[in-house]
């Protein structure tokens, strides 16, 4: 059985709440500068990437627009399946629009490589990649995030948006979980 306690489950911290705030807000003062003088539209990779994307898009001071896209990569366990296909896709038209994507993790980099690719088909003035975190795997696909929060070991984590069969989401750090919720 699981503890009824989000945060109990958990048996290493990675990363503490005001750790990944500090985080966002050095990534929301570099994106910041380079986005001076242009639009910008934060694109957010639901559902995972909601913590992020409300907490970098409160970061900035400067006016954003945001908007949605929603694929499915994974199945419900901790592998991904390798199929990337859209649940649901933006409602902006990005043509000449400055894209930033934004999503907590790059893991196999299978799902960012395949939407940048899609929304690079779509004429925008640029697309680019925030993410908080990066596992080493994300190499082979050779996905180019610009803004990382964090290279991390290929360790399955939980919090702050990531899920284990869609729980944890809620927890404000980001950790490992006990072995015990697995089995
Ligand atoms: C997670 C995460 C990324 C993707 C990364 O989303 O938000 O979008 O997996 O994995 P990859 O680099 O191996 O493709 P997931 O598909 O689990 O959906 P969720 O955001 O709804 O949890």
């Amino acid at each position: 059985m699981d503890s009824p306690h989000v945060g109990d489950d958990l048996v290493q911290v990675l990363f503490t709440e005001e750790q990944i705030q500090q985080k966002i807000g050095e990534l929301a003062v570099q994106i910041e500068r380079d986005y001076e003088g242009k639009d910008l539209l934060l694109v957010g990779v639901l559902r995972g990437a909601v913590m992020v994307m409300a907490d970098l898009a409160r970061a900035l001071t400067r006016h954003v627009e945001m908007d949605w896209m929603a694929v499915s990569s994974y199945g419900s366990g901790t592998k991904s399946s390798g199929v990337v296909r859209i649940l649901k896709d933006l409602d902006t038209d990005i043509h000449d629009r400055h894209v930033l994507v934004v999503d907590e993790i790059i893991d196999t980099g299978l799902t960012l490589s395949w939407l940048v690719a899609n929304l690079s088909a779509r004429g925008p003035a640029s697309v680019e990649i925030a993410t908080l975190l990066r596992k080493p795997d994300a190499q082979s696909m050779e996905v180019e995030a610009k803004y990382v929060g964090w290279d991390i070991p290929n360790e399955f984590v939980v919090g702050y948006g990531l899920d284990y069969n869609e729980r944890y989401r809620n927890l404000r750090d980001i950790g490992t979980l006990a072995p015990h919720v697995y089995s």
